[in-house]
């Protein structure tokens, strides 16, 4: 190659290379870069999602912070996740009566009602946010009365969440579970859950060994042992015959295991790659939605379908809604939210709530249940070329 050659393919290379957007400039540096250091933003000027993920890095110790942000590795499946979204463009509608959107906006999640077709994932250590821990969680999806799913690595046992619900016998809540193959173990922590008013058992299958994660590691918050977890089909039919809860199976990443899980008869599945939190290259929950509507649309009829994983805006979770995901999970966000309690779980539940609203409406959507895959252009369109 001529050296004039090699220059212009570096040109090229260069000019191809774009920034990843953690936190997309949207100004809130310009406005509120000046707050000293360990001060949060007042609640009232958080504007969209990712400023309480701004507000928490500026206001709580970097271990803290690391700790919810990191993701496996390299961290590309992390941010495959939150640019997953901008891949696929919308294909809005016009002159349709959207007025009444936001009337529709609730759903069920396993028969149980909802405000909203989204929920708040099981994420551990809710303490490194505030001193409340899960208990702004649980407080705040009460008050935006969305369902809350307590993390078994919480920071307040399961009794303690529960009874941090502000009305013990009506909120709904589904209680996560990792297992070690232990059933009388197991059999207890079915039987605690369901005692402290859980309805669904959330069994998390992607994280069948630590996950490899460099940046937590720096800060000492990151997985420091390789235990292995033994988890298998016949062992997830085992678990479903330890309660009568159903169980929820969460993480699945392709369209071979969601077929796989309708045959074993789960009453719901949740596509997840943990965040990109388990392992680096594991596909975003949109991609796997994509390939299960390409291969086998059959499942989303067949078992409720969930998923979750960068869905920081409106639009995000419409997006997944489109393919027949009945509702869509948010883990970060809710954490990075409650540094300021309830009150700022609450805030984000309406803000999604409001993204999602006008998103639909200027997409068309005259009824959220009604949003189908004709709403999108599922070829992959690069946002940068
Ligand atoms: C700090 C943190 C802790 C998490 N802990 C758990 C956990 O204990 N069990 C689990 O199944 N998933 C856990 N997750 C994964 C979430 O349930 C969810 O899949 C993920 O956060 C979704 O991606 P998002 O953060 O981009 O919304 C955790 C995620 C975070 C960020």
């Amino acid at each position: 190659m001529r050296s004039s050659d090699l220059l212009l393919s570096f040109a090229a290379t260069a000019l191809a290379a774009r920034p990843f957007l953690n936190e997309p400039d949207t100004g809130i540096d310009d406005v509120m870069g000046n707050l000293t250091a360990g001060e949060l933003p007042p609640l009232d000027q958080i504007i969209g999602l990712p400023d309480f993920e701004w507000a928490f890095r500026h206001a709580r110790p970097a271990k803290n912070y690391t700790y919810y942000r990191n993701g496996a590795a390299g961290e590309w499946s992390y941010r495959n996740n939150l640019e997953a979204y901008s891949r696929f463009r919308l294909r809005p509608r016009v002159m349709v009566d959207i007025t009444n959107i936001e009337s529709t906006l609730s759903t069920t999640i396993l028969g149980h009602n909802f405000s909203a077709p989204f929920f708040i994932s099981p994420a551990a250590r809710a303490d490194y946010a505030n001193e409340v821990a899960e208990a702004g969680l649980v407080q705040g999806a009460y008050e935006g009365n969305i369902l809350y799913m307590a993390a078994l690595y919480a920071k307040l046992s399961i009794e303690e969440i529960a009874a941090a619900k502000p009305t013990n016998d009506t909120q709904v809540t589904f209680q996560q579970v990792y297992l070690d193959a232990n059933d009388t173990a197991t059999k207890i922590l079915f039987e605690r859950a369901e005692k402290a008013g859980s309805k669904a058992i959330v069994f998390t299958v992607d994280s069948a060994a630590d996950g490899n994660r460099h940046r937590a590691l720096r800060y000492g918050v990151g997985s420091a042992d390789s235990s292995y977890s033994y988890i298998t089909w016949d062992y997830y039919q085992k678990l479903q015959n330890m309660t009568t809860l159903p169980v929820i199976i969460k993480g699945i990443m392709t369209v071979e295991d969601a077929v796989t899980a309708v045959e074993k008869g789960a009453p719901a599945i949740m596509l997840s790659n943990h965040g990109g939190r388990q392992l680096d290259g594991s596909p975003s929950a949109l991609e796997v939605a994509l390939e299960i509507y390409q291969q086998a649309p059959q499942v989303f009829n067949q078992t409720e379908v969930y998923a979750d994983g960068g869905v920081r805006y409106g639009a995000d979770a419409l997006k997944l809604l489109a393919l027949g995901c009945k509702a869509v999970g948010l883990g970060r966000p809710f954490m990075y939210a409650n540094a300021y309690g309830a009150a700022g779980v609450k805030k984000a539940i309406d803000i999604m709530k409001h993204e999602i609203a006008l998103d639909a409406a200027n997409m068309g959507v005259a009824d959220i249940k009604k949003i189908n895959p004709s709403f999108m252009k599922w070829e992959n369109n690069n946002w940068y070329s």
